[in-house]
């Protein structure tokens, strides 16, 4: 079903007179960081436009994907479960996690990115995937599915239960109640054959993908444990994709871990200077992950009564945003879901790279950030016209460290995650390749409307996405069971080797 296709909004500069207004504030815990040993580094030039202003808009515009919702409905997970399942976690340039899964008979590996803000998980599908304005990486080099060099592959019926997942009843009213999945390619099993469950579409921020459902045997890496008859989507054409697949991690009967009866999964995101690199990975485990340690535990939410898509992402019970261990004063629909309506509220998201606030929460925070810094170091218009991100900080000239305020996020029970300096912070140069002159906070908002209308844009979707940037060297655990979130920083990278 086609979604309106939101742009991102390009974000004009603030005025750097913002910078002459805060008279040099105490801080109150000031961080000192070696800048040039823990920022990471830029990635390599790839493209005209600066790679990090594309995740910038990349993260905006699947911001105003995931609020203004997609459309899939909800059921119910089954739940077994047995031994953990690993699987190696890479970060890629494109802005994603990406692991590899298997599927069919012999098993077929895909890359796939790790996404907990969708329930459905697609392919790439046939020699005639088509993706228009894909990635940069070589999207030809990248495995896709082939359906008919699986034995066990088969196409999904429009009478079965899955296809309701992206289909409404009165949508499927030709279905023959007889149809059974048929085998792909077969002289009764075409796109436009009444026993075939319609193609679907998905749109997304800035692309889409469309295909069809199928079913086939589903392992998390290549010799492990066989799931049939997993339902996934064989996808025909994209536009504006990464170059893999994505596996839906969300909340609802066509996610991962709610097809294999999974209650509890956990990932561990590398920090993003290893993109592209294949010798260091982070990694995802489903079920329960061995070492419990000492996390912190904060209560999950749902977003009961909601729109469809509101209700497969996973709610933050956050309390507060706090910036150099001052709590930012912040409206109440940042910190939980306006009932029924599906507005307002905080979601942990893999899939979105930098973290998204909406006006309402980023303009505080980001004045926040600009009055704890005190007018201490200068802003860089250049690099925030460059990258679309702000407040943007210049280099001090040869200066080796910067004091900088700490950001924290408080959930109920008392749980706080203080960020690390990386995870909120980045260098960058004015553009592409060149060395880096200023730091910027890695959040990305829409505070496009000149006006200061708080709280009008604020109608469908959450406040606030905790994206995978923040997420870098955090053990993060999704414990469905109890509806609660788990974390702990830990270095990603000692759980690869
Ligand atoms: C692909 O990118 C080109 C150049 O940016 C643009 O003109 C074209 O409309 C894009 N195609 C699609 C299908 O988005
Ligand atoms: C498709 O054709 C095959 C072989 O002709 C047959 O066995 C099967 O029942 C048919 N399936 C449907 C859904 O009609
Ligand atoms: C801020 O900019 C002014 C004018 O370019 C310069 O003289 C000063 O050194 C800069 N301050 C810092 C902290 O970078």
């Amino acid at each position: 079903m086609p979604m309106p296709m939101p742009m991102p909004v390009p974000v004009p500069p603030l005025p750097c007179l913002l910078l002459l207004l805060f008279v040099a504030p105490l801080l109150a815990t000031p961080t000192t960081i070696p800048l040039y040993r823990h920022l990471p580094p830029l990635p390599p030039a790839a493209a005209q436009h600066h790679p990090l202003s594309r995740l910038a808009q990349a993260s905006l515009a699947r911001a105003s994907r995931l609020r203004a919702g997609h459309g899939h409905h909800q059921g119910q997970a089954s739940a077994s479960a047995s031994s953990p399942v690993r699987a190696a976690l890479y970060p890629h340039s494109y802005g994603g996690y990406a692991f590899s899964l298997s599927l069919g008979t012999p098993p077929q590996p895909l890359p796939v990115l790790l996404d907990t803000g969708s329930h459905l998980t697609w392919v790439p599908c046939t020699s005639n995937y088509q993706c228009q304005n894909c990635s940069l990486a070589a999207a030809g080099s990248f495995p896709v599915f082939h359906p008919k060099s699986s034995s066990s592959s088969l196409v999904v019926s429009c009478s079965s239960p899955s296809c309701l997942w992206i289909h409404s009843r009165s949508h499927l009213s030709d279905c023959a109640r007889s149809s059974a999945p048929c085998r792909p390619s077969t002289a009764n099993c075409s796109a436009t054959a009444k026993n075939v469950c319609p193609p679907y579409l998905v749109v997304y921020g800035s692309g889409s993908t469309a295909g069809l459902l199928v079913s086939d045997t589903l392992r998390m890496s290549p010799r492990g444990a066989a799931r049939r008859n997993f339902a996934v989507g064989c996808s025909l054409a994209s536009v504006h994709q990464p170059p893999s697949g994505l596996a839906g991690f969300g909340r609802g009967a066509p996610s991962v871990p709610a097809q294999l009866g999974v209650t509890k999964f956990s990932y561990c995101l590398l920090s993003r200077r290893f993109d592209d690199d294949a010798a260091v990975s982070g990694e995802l485990v489903l079920g329960a992950s061995s070492a419990a340690g000492k996390m912190q535990y904060a209560p999950l939410l749902k977003n009961a009564g909601a729109r469809p898509p509101y209700s497969v992402y996973y709610y933050l019970s956050l309390t507060g945003i706090a910036v150099g261990g001052k709590s930012v004063a912040l409206p109440a629909r940042a910190f939980a879901p306006v009932s029924g309506g599906g507005g307002g509220g905080a979601i942990i998201d893999s899939g979105t790279t930098f973290s998204y606030l909406d006006p309402t929460v980023f303009k505080p925070v980001a004045a926040a950030m600009v009055g704890a810094v005190g007018g201490r170091y200068n802003r860089s218009k250049a690099v925030e016209e460059a990258l679309g991100l702000r407040p943007c900080f210049a280099l001090p000239q040869g200066a080796k460290t910067m004091d900088l305020p700490e950001l924290s996020l408080r959930f109920t029970g008392g749980a706080e995650m203080r960020l690390p300096i990386e995870n909120y912070f980045l260098a960058a140069g004015p553009a592409s390749g060149e060395a880096p002159e200023a730091i910027c906070l890695a959040v990305v908002s829409d505070v496009s409307s000149a006006s200061g209308g708080a709280g009008v844009s604020g109608g469908g979707g959450p406040a606030i996405i905790l994206g995978s940037f923040q997420q870098q060297n955090y053990q993060v655990e999704y414990d469905l069971e109890k509806n609660r979130l788990g974390f702990r920083p830990q270095p990603c990278s000692s759980s690869s080797s």
